[in-house]
């Protein structure tokens, strides 16, 4: 069961796993061609919305749940009915699950420079200081406590992984900034330089998702989840940059997240370390996305 399925991180996912499980992917569809690509590589999609919480069409006897779905309508109301209420129903519903993981995000630490965030790291609004992403945060945040009271609550063995930044040849936000530099944009980058992050490649993910799920616990095991090496926002525009032979340049203002740079200790003693070295991936990415522009 994945929620979220027509989602940048999910989609990719379900797909891959749809090779060798029986995968039910719900979401409310608003994307129809999503929904096409995703039946016609075996996902049995389910319309849902977690806004309702009537999650009574999803089936109840799932193994694995893989929560992705997020809410990010800037309503402060639909958000934390969607990210928050909407998670207790569906934790209800598949309260037999052997394992449940629930997508978070190290949005969820309070920026602090260059600190490096540990998975007992101070909680914050850290997307608070862009004005489309206004809920993001905390309704993040309260999306945590609700899976730590669900998995205690139903007895289900819960994990909660702080993703930093996915990428792959789907997007992400290096293929955000990729796209800005080539419609001749400067990349927004916060004053206290260098923007550090963790991304991680698709493959990665999919790879780790049934470690997560076997790392799952009552109470709730949290883990942050990027890419092992750290790496800022500098170095991979200019290393895409490089490839497509065009120039870097960036905006430095404090109206953009900060770093959010974390220790990996946890991660990698759970579920290993990562494996796509964070310049393949790119390079993999810019060549799906603009095959006429890498060099
Ligand atoms: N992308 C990133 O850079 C990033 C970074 C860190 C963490 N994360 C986390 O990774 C997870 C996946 O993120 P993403 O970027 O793949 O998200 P996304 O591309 O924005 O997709 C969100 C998904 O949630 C579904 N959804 C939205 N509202 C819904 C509702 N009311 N009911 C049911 N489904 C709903 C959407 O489908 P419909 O609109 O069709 O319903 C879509 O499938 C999230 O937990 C996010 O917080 C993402």
């Amino acid at each position: 069961m994945i929620t979220g399925v027509t989602g940048q991180v999910a989609r990719p996912l379900a797909i891959s796993l749809a090779r060798d499980n029986d995968v039910v992917g719900a979401a409310r569809f608003t994307d129809g061609t999503a929904r096409q690509e995703l039946e016609a590589a075996g996902v049995r999609c389910v319309p849902v919305d977690l806004v309702a919480g009537d999650v009574a069409g999803l089936p109840g006897d799932a193994d694995f749940v893989l929560h992705f779905a997020v809410a990010k309508t800037n309503d402060w109301e639909i958000d934390l009915a969607a990210n928050s209420g909407g998670l207790a129903a569906l934790m209800e519903h598949h309260r037999e699950a052997a394992a449940f993981l629930h997508c978070s995000t190290t949005g969820v630490y309070r920026p602090e420079g260059h600190r490096v965030f540990a998975e007992d790291g101070p909680l914050g609004d850290n997307h608070g200081v862009w004005p489309f992403l206004r809920t993001y945060s905390i309704c993040k945040i309260a999306a945590e406590a609700t899976a730590r009271w669900g998995a205690q609550r139903f007895a289900l063995p819960t994990t909660i992984a702080r993703l930093s930044v996915p990428y792959g040849d789907g997007g992400g936000w290096p293929a955000i900034h990729l796209h800005m530099m080539l419609s001749g944009s400067a990349v927004p980058v916060h004053t206290d330089a260098p923007s550090v992050y963790h991304p991680i490649h698709q493959d990665d993910i999919a790879a780790m998702v049934p470690r997560l799920l076997g790392a799952a616990s009552v109470p709730a095991t949290t883990v942050n989840w990027g890419g092992s090496e750290a790496v800022s926002i500098e170095e991979w525009c200019g290393y895409l940059a490089g490839l497509t032979g065009i120039e870097a340049r960036f905006e430095p203002t404090v109206h953009t997240i900060d770093s959010v740079q974390i220790d990996t200790t946890r991660m990698h003693a759970l579920i290993g370390p990562t494996t796509v070295p964070w310049r393949e991936g790119m390079r993999r990415m810019a060549e799906a996305r603009y095959p006429d522009k890498v060099r």
